[in-house]
């Protein structure tokens, strides 16, 4: 089977368990301070696990495309990747463990027709707060499972939050015990043999290699409290995700993913690019280029730039990694060689950027490296000059220099960046590397006032302006809209005007599930990147606005209190940019 039979059958066999196909939310999450990037099926199910009632019902179930950066040093190896579409089922409230496991289970055996034997079953072993899931265990030996074949670990392996372990949930935050399922490649391949782990034991979760993780059904059950405890949430949840080229190097029986059908003609492609061939240490480059530039054209088809910040910056460092990757197996970085492997424009114009500073770049790490010839010091220093003047960023200066043996501190580096420049604000590293940061009240307050700036837009400018994009932090929203010309001063003063009249009148802010046909109709605004459900939540602020939305909104505008535009920029041929922060809470620098 293929992926795309693997996702076909994965939706056709929970639509036959009366499931609702959502559609996927964007990589790239709107109006999410969280997180840089849809990193897990769930994401975009958080307010639904909560308890906010879902549109299309109770069960759930879609394959949504995820891009996780804390895995950008993993890919090299046989499984991990940085893109990868994750096939997800969801119950809110209604089934529970005994039919969740049975289900995947008769989903891998019957559907996919993977052998029985060779699957292995992970639970949680419980601890001081948490008790063991008994029920699990006895689930998973009422389907057949013998003992030998389920193993208990500790919250590091099974439990499951978007913050990790119990401890690193902050406040709100949803999680759960969860138990993993693994295909096991057998002893015929070495992995254990022929890792750094060779002198311990393998067990499932030994990084070896041989047995794989290709699904994770969690128990979402609980929500981190103020008083840093575990409370019950009110409904139990099931929150089922798995790994589809995973999920394919199982049914395809290849224990390495790069080979998996979607995979196999991008490696080929860099064969030829490249003139090398797919063995030995030309392997963990040929996998890094094929993933980061895989990962690439997913977030460029998004309309992502590569830039020096946030996602833009995430974008950069995929694409020069790639291409030192690229130096590294061809000894020169061809940009026409390169668009041999993948044609996008976007991404061959980040190359030629690179493509001088590179050489020059990679000639200073040698020198100063080499003991006998340069007196510089390689510190963070040299690496923020490196990216301020190359044009490196640092994390593959750290890696071309950890390959030397030297290690250099980011927090060291992040300190000179951080006083050149006040504005700059770089990587995705406070943002949800495995931590959250708390919803708070501005961004709630911010939300409400995407929406109100939306309609104002339209009313000011006309029925032409349509929603780009937009992103809110607690300090400020950031809209992206149509528009052809920069607003006057005397237009910027209208919106803000308008806007703070809605917020004196303390409009209140409505919710109700409606047929997306009958919300577009009524002449609801939609963020039209988006693909929506049938049936869709719309928010409603007094008869001011109406916008399809997942929330979460402030009850009424007065809360709110009032707001400012800091300034606007054009963002290419006829788009333009707003940032607009709370009148209390604004910061000079805000951007
Ligand atoms: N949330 C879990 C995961 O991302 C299961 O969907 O692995």
């Amino acid at each position: 089977m293929t992926t795309d039979q693997i996702k076909k059958a994965y939706l056709d066999f929970f639509t036959n368990k009366k499931h609702a196909v959502i559609p996927p939310a964007p990589l790239i999450p709107q109006d999410d301070p969280t997180t840089l990037f849809n990193n897990s099926g769930m994401q975009q199910l958080v307010p639904y696990l909560k308890g906010e009632p879902h549109p299309m019902g109770k069960r759930l179930v879609d394959s949504q495309p995820c891009f996780r950066a804390e895995d950008i040093d993993e890919v090299g190896d046989n499984r991990h990747t940085t893109y990868f579409e994750m096939l997800g089922n969801w119950s809110l409230g209604d089934y529970f463990k005994k039919e969740q496991l049975a289900w995947i289970w008769e989903f891998l055996t019957n559907i996919l027709k993977l052998p029985k034997e060779k699957l292995f079953i992970s639970v949680f072993k419980g601890d001081k707060n948490i008790r063991k899931d008994e029920e699990s265990i006895k689930i998973w030996k009422s389907l057949g499972i013998k003992d030998n074949h389920i193993f208990q670990y500790p919250a590091e392996k099974n439990w499951w939050s978007r913050a990790g372990t119990p401890d690193k949930m902050p406040t709100g935050e949803i999680g759960g015990p969860d138990s993993e399922i693994f295909y096991d490649f057998g002893k015929e391949y070495n992995f254990h043999e022929k890792s750094e782990y060779k002198d311990k034991k393998c067990h499932l979760n030994c990084d070896c290699g041989r047995y794989l993780e290709i699904g994770n059904s969690v128990f979402m059950q609980y929500i981190k409290t103020k008083n840093n405890s575990l409370k019950p949430l009110p409904k139990q949840n099931v929150d089922f995700g798995g790994g589809l080229e995973r999920l394919a190097q199982a049914v395809q029986k290849t224990p390495d993913i790069f080979q998996i059908n979607i995979f196999k003609p991008i490696i080929k492609s860099i064969e030829k690019a490249t003139n090398k061939k797919y063995q030995g240490k030309n392997k963990t480059p040929m996998r890094i280029i094929a993933d980061h530039l895989r990962s690439a054209k997913a977030m460029i088809d998004q309309g992502l730039e590569p830039s020096n910040k946030q996602q833009g910056y995430v974008l950069r460092r995929l694409i020069r990694r790639s291409a030192v990757k690229f130096r590294q197996l061809t000894g020169e970085l061809n940009s026409q060689n390169f668009s041999k492997i993948i044609d996008e424009p976007a991404l061959i114009k980040e190359i030629n950027k690179f493509q001088k500073s590179l050489n020059k770049g990679l000639n200073l790490i040698d020198r100063a490296t080499n003991k006998d010839g340069s007196c510089q010091k390689v510190d963070a220093q040299f690496a923020f000059n490196l990216f301020q003047t190359h044009g490196f960023p640092f994390e593959i200066t750290q890696e071309i220099l950890k390959s030397k043996n030297i290690k250099i501190k980011k927090s060291d580096f992040n300190k000179l960046k951080k006083s050149h420049s006040k504005k700059s604000k770089s990587a995705s590293a406070g943002m949800f590397k495995g931590g959250l940061e708390d919803q708070s009240e501005a961004t709630t307050k911010l939300h409400t006032a995407t929406h109100l700036l939306h309609q104002t837009l339209r009313q000011i400018l006309g029925d032409h302006i349509k929603q780009e994009g937009s992103n809110i932090t607690a300090k400020r929203l950031r809209f992206d809209f149509t528009h052809d010309q920069a607003l006057t001063d005397d237009q910027l003063k209208k919106v803000e005007n308008l806007i703070n009249k809605q917020i004196k009148k303390d409009l209140s802010v409505t919710k109700k599930i409606e047929k997306l046909k009958t919300a577009i109709n009524s002449g609801a605004l939609a963020f039209f990147k988006e693909n929506y459900p049938d049936k869709v939540t719309v928010y409603s602020i007094g008869d001011f606005s109406k916008e399809l939305c997942g929330g979460p909104h402030v009850n009424s505008t007065g809360e709110i209190g009032g707001v400012k535009i800091i300034k606007q920029d054009s963002i290419g041929a006829g788009k333009r940019r707003i940032y607009v922060a709370l009148k209390n809470g604004i910061k000079k620098s805000a951007h």
